[in-house]
Order: C-alpha cells, then structure tokens, then sequence
C-alpha cells in the first residue's frame, strides 16, 4: 500500500475531527462518549483496510439482509454479534471473574419467558427426543452460604439439535424453571446435550461459509440463576470431550464450566429410583456460586 500523501492524509483526519466534535454537544456524557469513540473507531477500520465502495455497498446490503430475516422468533443481529464474539466480549467485560464464582456465558436467542415450572426432580424434557440425564448441585454464595429459592431457569436443544421454539408446532420441551430448596440443593432430569449448528441458513450463515468456520456450537445445557440479592447468573454447563469444545461457534466455551458426564448403560438404577426401561442415561453435578449483585443491579 503506498504512503498516503499528508493532502490525503489531513483530508481523511479533518473528517474524523469534524465528525467528532458533530456529536460534542451530546447532553448525556456516556452516550457523547460511546458515539464519538465509536466514530474514531469505524473511521479507523475504513482508512485502516482502505475500503473500496463495493466493499461498504456489500455491507449494507449485509446489514439490510439480517434485518430482513430478522423476526419475533429470530434474531439475526444477536447471532451476528454472536459470531463475531461481541456477545462473549460483552459478558466478559461485565462480568469480571469475581472470587469462586461461576463464570457466565452466552445467553443465545432460545430463551422463553413461559417455561413451565417444574417440582425439584422433576423433568425439564417433556418428552423431547434424547438420552435422560440427571443434574444436581447446590446453589450458594461466594462464602459458602447455601441459597434457598434462587430460580433456575434451563433450557436445551433436542437429541435433533432443535430448540423447542424451532419447531412450527407450538410444543414447549426442553425447558422449565425450578428453585433450590433449603439447602440450597437442586436436581432435576435433562436431556445428555448434544452439539447442533447456530440458524445458519441467512446472511449470518453465508459469512461463516464464506470463511470457512462451521455453525456448530459445543453441546451444551443452558442455565441462568436469579436470586436475591445475587448477581443473576447465565451460563451454560458443557460436555467434557464434545468434538467442538475447542470450536464453539459463538467463542462461549470456558474451561471451568466443561464438566464430566457420566455415561451409564441400560439398568443401572438412578438417583430418584425413575425407571429408565432400556434407555442408557447421564449424571453431572454442577455447583452454582452467585457473586453479589452490583449495586445498581435492580432486583
Ligand atoms: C444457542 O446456544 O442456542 C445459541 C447461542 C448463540 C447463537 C445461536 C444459538
Ligand atoms: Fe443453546
């Protein structure tokens, strides 16, 4: 690339000045501050890579084509930021590594408002497609404490790697929400998580085909815990040796939430005594530790 002449040069950054100080006035001082530094930084990324107008026109027509796709049941611009890390860049920044805390993750576009609650034990499955998997842990607080009626909320795809909201026939399976109990303690039945691919089949698809990068996420149990007091808690609990542990789609994997399953064939009874029939099914424990909540965390 050859050197810019400084007639270039001054008429590119004569641009960004003027472009900054047009938001100078900005009343709110954290909104001056996010549209100027976002201004220095989208400049900075033009002159950088020195885009050609083919290349903005393609942009937009990106951007445009996931608004398009975009609906109540999907969100292309979420799946966009997801890929592109700015999801996980997003949690890590807010949620600086507090004690013993368990670490957060991606929230994903598959949450439901309305899932069903379920009795401690119970089963989230409802008669999804999978093999039976059994989770238990206890909630607590960073000194140990156990904390009683924290909400949790699970959810997770299908042995098809589909999310119940996926299907078009209304069926709600695979999610539902349950609170610990005295103790803190909580246990309920699952489906053994599978991997599956992020909605690939729009705008955001297209990309990670074009550079090669494949749409398929860890398998994965959702889990997001809500308690007084606590900083509320969204996370994911991972499969030890998933083939995409090392390559999650959306950079959502970290070391301490990949727990170990435990594999058990036909017969062997269960925790609660359920009678599996022939059905292999899993166990895995998972420990929930809340940090406090921030101060201007709302509860
Ligand atoms: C998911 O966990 O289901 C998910 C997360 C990010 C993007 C797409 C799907
Ligand atoms: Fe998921």
């Amino acid at each position: 690339m050859a050197e810019l002449t400084s007639e270039q040069r001054e008429v590119e950054e004569s641009l960004v000045y003027r472009v900054v100080a047009s938001f100078g006035e900005t009343p709110d001082p954290r909104l001056r501050q996010l549209m100027q530094t976002l201004v220095r930084h989208l400049h900075g990324f033009i002159r950088d890579v020195r885009l050609t107008e083919q290349e903005w026109d393609a942009a937009i027509k990106f951007l445009t084509d996931c608004g398009d796709i975009t609906d109540e049941r999907r969100q292309e611009f979420i799946l966009l930021s997801d890929v592109l890390g700015a999801s996980m860049q997003t949690i890590a920044v807010n949620n600086e590594a507090h004690a013993n805390t368990t670490e957060a993750t991606v929230f994903g576009p598959f949450f439901v408002d309305d899932a069903p609650h379920i009795p401690i034990g119970g089963d989230i499955a409802a008669g999804a497609a999978g093999e039976p998997c059994w989770v238990e842990g206890t909630v607590t607080d960073i000194s140990g404490n156990p904390v009683a009626g924290a909400r949790i909320d699970v959810w997770e795809a299908d042995a098809d790697g589909y999310y119940d909201v996926q299907y078009p026939d209304g069926r709600v399976a695979g999610r539902g929400y349950l609170f610990s109990d005295e103790h803190g303690a909580y246990r309920f039945w699952c489906l053994t998580p599978v991997p599956y691919p992020v909605p690939h089949d729009g705008p955001v698809g297209a990309l990670l085909a074009a550079v090669q990068r494949s749409p398929m996420r860890a398998a994965h149990l959702h889990v997001m815990v809500t308690a007084e007091g606590l900083r509320t808690l969204v996370t994911h609990i991972f499969v030890a040796g998933d083939e995409y542990i090392d390559r999650d789609a959306v950079f959502g994997v970290k070391d301490s939430l990949i727990k170990e399953f435990d594999r058990r064939p036909p017969g062997v009874p269960t925790p609660d005594g359920r009678d599996l029939g022939d059905l292999p099914w899993s166990s895995v424990r998972l420990g929930i530790v809340l940090a406090p909540a921030p101060p201007h965390e709302d509860r």
